[in-house]
């Protein structure tokens, strides 16, 4: 993105001013103009964040993008239980160590994810048919994780799409050895374990309001709630193709009224329009307990959809047209 020479000497004017003033990231170090981080903060937010790892910001331009212009980071696979309890009671952190510590050392918030999810879930756990012995393994599992990082993680994907698009519950060994009683067991465990971390649950396709799935979480959310289960937030993923930013607006309202805050946790959106980038914003500003947005990546050539230029800076980290998008709908 050009700059014009204004623009740069009224900048330079201005660090100048402030003697003690900290220097500004080179341009070409984060890549963008302005941090999105910053204008979502002077919205009365608490993030702009995307997912990373080692082998994300240790690549390239990541890291110094992530600093200039995140406020918030999530493990892309490292906290996972196929990377963090192997075989059962053995746990291994060190790379989830490092996100932590890249995390930290730079003041950015984190969003823990996940400790209870169907996929990369090792078979030792999937083989498990008692319901003793895995209410003994989530209650182990998601205690070791929040206490190993307690007090340093803002949110937590605690349970991560337990839905089936018809709204009902998708099988997997959680469901199909405990019915929903897992849920309970899982919020329970990590309340227990970081008293202050927000405890999310989270899923995809939640993108349209009458969705079934959508009002399928809504209602069990509710349901669970109301019994005491210690759901703090809702995590909407946002994973979108071109023009499904439109319907993120109602369902986003309908999903924050559903918990005492609400987050889109994981947006990224395949052939965006401008407007859909837009529309993402906007379905989070319009709800004061939407707390943040998190895109799923930094570059489109990290991102685990890579076709249709999905995030907001390109492979050669610069920053998208999308990414002035997003920083113009939040000034705006
Ligand atoms: O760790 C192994 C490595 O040892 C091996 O050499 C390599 C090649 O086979 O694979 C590595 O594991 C990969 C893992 O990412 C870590 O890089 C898996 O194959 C790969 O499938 C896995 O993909 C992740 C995917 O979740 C798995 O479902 C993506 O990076 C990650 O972005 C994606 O994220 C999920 C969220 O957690 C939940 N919501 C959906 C989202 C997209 O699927």
């Amino acid at each position: 993105m050009k700059l014009s020479l204004v623009t740069l000497l009224s900048a330079s004017a201005l660090v100048s001013a402030a003697p003690f003033a900290e220097p500004e990231p080179l341009l070409d170090e984060r890549q963008a103009a302005e941090s999105i981080n910053d204008a979502m903060i002077a919205k009365g937010r608490k993030y702009f964040g995307t997912c990373t790892d080692p082998n994300r910001f240790n690549t390239g331009s990541n890291g110094a993008i992530i600093k200039a212009n995140f406020g918030q980071v999530t493990p892309e696979n490292s906290m996972k239980w196929d990377q963090t309890e192997t075989s059962r009671g053995s746990f291994k952190f060190d790379t989830a160590d490092q996100t932590v510590k890249f995390a930290t050392d730079n003041k950015k918030l984190i969003r823990g994810h996940t400790t209870v999810w169907h996929s990369q879930l090792p078979g030792w756990v999937s083989q498990i048919k008692d319901k003793a012995t895995l209410t003994t393994v989530i209650q182990n599992h998601v205690t070791t994780l929040l206490t190993r990082y307690k007090g340093q993680i803002y949110a937590w994907d605690v349970v991560n799409e337990m839905f089936d698009e018809s709204g009902g519950f998708r099988s997997s060994v959680f469901y199909n050895v405990l019915g929903q009683d897992f849920v309970k067991i899982a919020f329970e465990a990590a309340r227990a374990a970081d008293p202050d971390a927000k405890l999310y649950i989270n899923d995809y396709n939640l993108d349209t309001a009458s969705y079934a799935k959508t009002q399928g979480l809504i209602r069990n959310v509710k349901n669970w709630i109301s019994q005491g289960v210690p759901i703090d937030g809702i995590g909407s993923q946002t994973h979108l193709t071109a023009g499904q930013g439109a319907g993120a607006v109602a369902a986003m309202a309908a999903l924050c009224a559903a918990a005492s805050e609400c987050a889109m946790t994981e947006v990224d959106i395949q052939n965006a329009q401008a407007a859909d980038w837009t529309n993402v914003v906007k379905a989070c500003l319009n709800q004061t307990n939407c707390v943040g947005i998190t895109v799923w990546g930094v570059r489109d050539s990290d991102s685990w959809r890579p076709s249709g230029n999905p995030l907001l800076f390109d492979s050669s980290y610069k920053a998208k047209t999308a990414y002035n998008t997003v920083l113009a709908a939040l000034k705006s």
